[in-house]
């Protein structure tokens, strides 16, 4: 893989208890108890396929054996991978879509969301997005509401995985752009450590009925997309 290109791999998870068993054997004995605990078959299958996929592309990106990978987990959470340091990736799921990103030299964060209508958008936003983004989403309504509330909330969250963080990272202290995909912008970060200029932000489609963003800390120089059902 090119240094500072970002690769987003997109899969539906895999049902098939045979598949599901045969992914299970590439899994950590602590991903396996992770797996045991989930109450719906459905979350439980979405979490062996996600790290099953990133197993396999992590190993294949770097040549290692899948079942080699020792993943190490920062104060909050975020699974990074010591064995190379250069190579980040971040992974989110909603429902049965999930999404991994890749890069080489550039710290990512990704999210996916599947857009829902059966809630108070606003009144949600005034709990997690800032005055200016607030503002911003008030001036929509009926379905393109929701797309902006999600629009929003991706570019949002896939920040505050890049960082790290997640959700103990202050949702308000920084804004970004609710309006179309190719207009992803920050708009400001009001943080000692972070300056806007250091990060990009990007939205996308995955697939219908969902909304996924991505954030880096640098510029890519192109963003490649794959269907990794393909290769499962
Ligand atoms: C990270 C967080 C925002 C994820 O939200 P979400 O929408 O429910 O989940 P997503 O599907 O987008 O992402 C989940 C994936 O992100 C990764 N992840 C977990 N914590 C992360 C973090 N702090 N930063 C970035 N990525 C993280 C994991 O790969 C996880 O997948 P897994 O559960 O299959 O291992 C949220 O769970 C959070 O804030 N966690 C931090 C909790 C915390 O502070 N814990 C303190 C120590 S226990």
């Amino acid at each position: 893989m090119e240094n500072k290109v970002v690769h987003v791999w997109l899969i539906e998870a895999i049902t098939l208890p045979d598949k599901l068993k045969e992914f299970s054997k590439t899994l950590s004995k602590d991903e396996l108890q992770k797996a045991s605990k989930f109450r719906f078959e459905k979350d439980r299958s979405v979490f062996i396929t996600a790290r099953f996929l990133l197993r396999k592309l992590i190993g294949n990106y770097l040549n290692v054996n899948p079942k080699e990978i020792d993943f190490d987990y920062s104060e909050y959470n975020k699974p990074t991978y010591l064995g190379n340091t250069e190579l980040d990736f971040n992974v989110s799921h909603s429902n049965n879509q999930i999404i991994i990103g890749f890069s080489k030299k550039l710290t990512i964060g990704v999210d996916i969301e599947k857009i829902k209508n059966d809630f108070d958008a606003l009144d949600l936003a005034k709990n997690v997005f800032s005055n200016e983004e607030v503002n911003a989403l008030s001036t929509y309504s009926g379905t393109s509401l929701y797309r902006a509330f999600y629009r929003g909330w991706t570019r949002k969250e896939s920040f505050i995985k890049a960082v790290g963080e997640g959700l103990s990272y202050p949702l308000k202290s920084f804004s970004v752009t609710i309006d179309e995909d190719e207009k992803a912008s920050f708009i400001s970060i009001e943080s000692k450590q972070e300056s806007k200029q250091n990060w990009q932000l990007y939205s996308f489609i995955p697939t219908d009925g969902f909304i996924a963003a991505i954030t880096t800390q640098g510029k890519p120089k192109r963003i490649d997309y794959f269907d990794a059902n393909k290769i499962l």
